[in-house]
């Protein structure tokens, strides 16, 4: 155990732990006492530096700092110690946020108990806090039985807000992918420097916002249809600073009116036929996509794909230029769609 360390938890996408393992483990690597996965869709590490710095991840849904209770059941924390003891730890945590929070919220199984209301009703006020109407709330804990052990742990959510929740989203779509997910399509491959990158279907632009802060040189170019889409996809990149170096081109990503053999990293969120598109255009866009992401491939291209229509997806794969390299299966919020990473069947394998 590192000295002086404080165990924390955070919450991600079910299906692209490893994706949050790697990035946590990259940019605190020593100050990190080994990430490991405890369950679906969470991780739990120590770290030793300044919690503030977790916040720079991109990778995980929230961070959540653990502090263990000594308790039998949730209803000791209206005791006066461990209420007072409680009250300290959420006063603390929110002391470096930019501005105070106003609302509080316990997440826990039973949440809507008597008990569990009153020590929501008892913070608030101890606090000076509104109870969210969401049961969310900026001020947010958890309440869970410890995991082996005879106790409880309350997780205090180290951000007034979840890290998912971009601020550049100003224009919000239905069918905007969740940007946790957009920033893992981001990781999946090496690339020259600068690269050329074309999202087909780029919707509101998230995939390449998360992608231009990473990489600010490359030239990013989204291909969509909709005037309605590129007008949100501008606005969003405009307020993430990158409206710059992203091109929105409004056309149709069968026929993308960019030339042959020129870019080097393809991505498409495609139209999972939920709320946008029906599965009957899909029959025919999918192949299409795929084709027209060949003609636009060089040798060494990388193609990320996220749908959640899988077996049309594979049928159209066996029949197209593309090989999987890699397949995550990820769960968003009751949906299952799969991240696909593709290479042209003719690359040399590196
Ligand atoms: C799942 S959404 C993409 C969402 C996007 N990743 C975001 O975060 O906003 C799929 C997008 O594909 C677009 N689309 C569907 N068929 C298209 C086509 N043939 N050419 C261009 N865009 C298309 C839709 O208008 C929609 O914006």
């Amino acid at each position: 155990m590192t000295l002086n360390s404080s165990q924390y938890e955070a919450e991600t996408i079910p299906g692209l732990e490893s994706v949050a393992i790697e990035e946590l483990s990259d940019l605190f690597g020593p100050e990190l006492n080994p990430v490991h996965r405890s369950r679906p869709g969470f991780l739990r590490f120590r770290f030793s530096g300044a919690q503030e710095a977790l916040s720079t991840s991109r990778a995980v849904i929230a961070v959540y700092r653990v502090h263990r209770f000594d308790i039998p059941r949730p209803k000791a924390l209206l005791g006066h110690e461990h209420f007072t003891r409680l009250t300290a730890i959420l006063r603390r945590a929110s002391v470096n946020w930019g501005s105070a929070p106003e609302t509080i919220g316990i997440g826990a199984a039973g949440s809507q108990s008597s008990v569990l209301l009153r020590l929501r009703k008892e913070l608030a006020e101890a606090l000076a806090l509104r109870s969210a109407d969401d049961g969310k709330g900026e001020l947010y804990m958890r309440l869970a039985r410890q995991r082996g052990g005879s106790g409880w742990e309350i997780l205090v959510r180290t951000t007034g807000q979840p890290l998912s929740k971009r601020l550049y989203r100003v224009a919000d779509v239905p069918g905007a992918l969740n940007a946790t997910v957009a920033y893992s399509m981001t990781r999946c491959g090496l690339l020259p420097n600068p690269a050329c990158v074309v999202n087909l279907c780029s919707g509101s632009s998230t995939i390449l916002i998360e992608h231009g802060i990473t990489r600010p040189s490359d030239n990013l170019i989204g291909v969509e249809y909709c005037a309605d889409m590129i007008d949100c996809g501008m606005r969003n990149a405009r307020a993430a600073g990158n409206d710059t170096t992203i091109r929105h081109v409004q056309a149709d990503a069968r026929q993308a009116p960019l030339p042959a053999g020129t870019v080097d990293l393809i991505y498409a969120d495609l139209p999972f036929g939920h709320h946008i598109g029906s599965h009957a255009d899909n029959l025919t866009l999918y192949p299409a996509i795929l084709q027209e992401a060949q003609r636009l491939a060089r040798e060494h291209t990388i193609f990320v794909i996220l749908t959640q229509e899988v077996k049309l997806m594979r049928r159209c794969l066996a029949n197209s230029a593309w090989r999987i390299l890699d397949e995550k299966l990820i769960n968003l919020r009751g949906l299952h769609p799969r991240l696909f990473v593709l290479k042209q069947n003719s690359a040399t394998i590196v």
